[in-house]
């Protein structure tokens, strides 16, 4: 199957960069390379990428500005995940979406970072999943699926099972793009998903050692969304 990860950086790099997370990721990534799957990965920035355009902020840098420091973070955080990988990652982080395809076809694992400004690396793995035609985008995140409201912040939050893409666009349009956002699936990304239909799954990090089965349709404990 052709899958494209988008790896938060809430769980790759949740303050600093967490080692025992980015082994995981790459031991279960080589498994699914074995078992045949081809496979695409966009990493996020995670606290790094924030604290960064913190800074930068308090330098009164402009917005787009923000932007490209965080991006460049994500192409750090890109690099660690290269660097676990070994030979089976593409050696740099892909600037586009040609080439992390053709590197896929290559037999190579393609890692992205961020793109362009106005956008979080949610919606690059959108469009790398729609550009490669993945059959599958996974998002792999520090919340174990999509919520009723933020589980960080209300107590009351319901994990949804499963939802259509309609409810997770109505869920996600409140919020406002702007430079380190945090939400769970970035609008931009949302309206992606929903204009071309992807199967999209939302998973907790414990779920990473489970990939291998829960492709082959294994239960899992995250959010399943469903076109609408
Ligand atoms: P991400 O927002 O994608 O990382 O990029 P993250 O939010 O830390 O990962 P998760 O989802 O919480 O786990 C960090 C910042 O980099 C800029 C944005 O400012 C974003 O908030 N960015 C990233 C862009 O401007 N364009 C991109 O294509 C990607």
């Amino acid at each position: 199957m052709r899958v494209t990860f988008c790896v938060g950086g809430s769980i790759l790099a949740p303050d600093d960069p967490d080692v025992s997370c980015i082994r995981e990721i790459a031991q279960t990534l080589r498994a699914l390379k074995s078992q045949k799957h081809e496979i695409l990965v966009v990493i996020g920035g995670g606290g790094s990428s924030r604290k960064y355009i913190e800074v930068a902020r308090k330098l009164k840098a402009s917005s787009t500005l923000c932007d490209i420091i965080g991006i460049d973070v994500t192409r750090l955080n890109a690099r660690l995940l290269i660097a676990a990988l070994g030979n089976l990652a593409e050696q740099e982080p892909l600037t586009t979406f040609a080439a992390a395809i053709r590197a896929m076809l290559r037999g190579k694992v393609p890692v992205m970072g961020g793109m362009m400004p106005g956008q979080t690396t949610d919606a690059v793995a959108a469009m790398l999943a729609s550009s490669s035609k993945s059959e599958l985008l996974i998002f792999l995140t520090d919340v174990d699926g999509v919520y009723t409201a933020d589980p960080k912040i209300n107590s009351r939050a319901k994990k949804l099972e499963r939802m259509t893409v309609d409810e997770l666009m109505k869920l996600v349009t409140a919020k406002k793009v702007k430079p380190g956002i945090n939400v769970i699936i970035d609008p931009v990304c949302a309206r992606l998903i929903q204009r071309r239909g992807m199967r999209t799954l939302v998973l907790g990090k414990h779920e990473i050692k489970r990939l291998p089965e829960i492709l082959k349709g294994a239960k899992h404990s995250g959010t399943t969304i469903v076109p609408g």
